[in-house]
């Protein structure tokens, strides 16, 4: 997650027996490389890199993942074909995130280990067709063979039971994890995760990625600008550049961008990020009436 997963929350996750993964969408390559070398030396379990294919340094970035022999990377936000063999070559596992069945085949075409199933409930860029998780994941299930990961809207272990009962293999969860202690976020952001309530957030700019975030001073902008027929190049000057830092990694709850789920009305506090595994673990056990294979 930009502004949020760095060295400090993915070695963390990793070491409580999650996969970790690095959000090098905010990091410059150097930076990315830095993180890298700092996760591996904070855990001797896997962890992996998330590459959004929309942001710039995308080859920078694959050059650092390559030579700094990152075992996983998780694409998202573009073409799978793009990237996915060129990794594959250098023994990477390479899971594409998708929100439509149309590109979890396109996926698997391209050679990926496996799918991310991302729903609208989810925090940060999203799909425009709106398919919640409890549609998508079947779905995705039975247009594919490869594994499939479920994501958003999960932030208990009963909702990553349910999420396995649809068919998922795994659980991608990002925002409860905003809201933990190791997360680089701002902690002006952490609090307003968990004051934000049903109804708070919104799948917003689908004229350009759309983006769920909490709605603030910021959203109602984009909001007027909507309404008056703003174009794609008027919300891109609205927009800006570094919106999504302002928010979440400088704490402007006003003028910045607050990425953010459905799911944070759930979330009530800020937690080491161990005590958020374990949290969800027990919970999905306690929850675990009938045995799974
Ligand atoms: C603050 C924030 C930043 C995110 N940044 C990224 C990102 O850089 N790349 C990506 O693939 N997904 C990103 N996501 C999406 C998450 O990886 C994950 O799929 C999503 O949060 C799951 O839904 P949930 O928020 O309901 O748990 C981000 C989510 C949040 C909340």
């Amino acid at each position: 997650m930009i502004w949020s997963s760095g060295w400090r929350l993915a070695s963390a996750v990793s070491n409580a027996g999650g996969l970790g993964l690095i959000g090098s969408g905010s990091m410059y390559p150097e930076v990315l490389k830095e993180h890298i070398i700092k996760c591996k030396a904070a855990t001797n379990k896997p962890f992996g890199v998330n590459l959004p294919l929309l942001y710039p340094n995308i080859e920078e970035h694959i050059q650092i993942i390559i030579a700094q022999k990152v075992p996983i990377v998780f694409t998202s936000a573009g073409n799978p074909k793009a990237f996915t063999s060129l990794l594959k070559q250098h023994g990477i596992i390479v899971v594409h995130v998708i929100s439509s069945s149309k590109f979890a085949k396109k996926s698997e075409e391209a050679g990926c280990d496996a799918v991310v199933a991302e729903g609208f409930e989810a925090g940060g860029h999203n799909g425009r067709e709106e398919t919640t998780t409890f549609v998508l994941v079947p779905a995705v299930c039975n247009a594919v063979a490869i594994p499939v990961i479920a994501a958003g809207g999960i932030a208990t272990g009963r909702q990553m039971l349910s999420a396995m009962v649809l068919g998922a293999e795994g659980v991608q969860i990002g925002s409860r994890f905003v809201a933990s202690d190791e997360a680089s976020s701002h902690e002006n952001f952490k609090k307003a995760v968990i004051d934000t309530n049903e109804g708070d957030t919104i799948l917003s700019l689908k004229q350009l990625t759309p983006v769920r975030l909490i709605k603030n001073k910021f959203y109602g902008e984009v909001q007027q600008a909507e309404a008056k027929l703003a174009t794609s190049e008027e919300l891109k000057i609205l927009l800006g550049k570094g919106r999504a830092k302002k928010g979440m990694f400088e704490g402007d709850l006003e003028e910045g961008e607050l990425e953010i789920g459905q799911v944070a009305t759930l979330i009530k506090t800020i937690m080491p990020a161990t005590a958020i595994v374990e949290e969800i673990w027990t919970d999905f056990e306690a929850a675990l009436i009938y045995p799974l294979k």
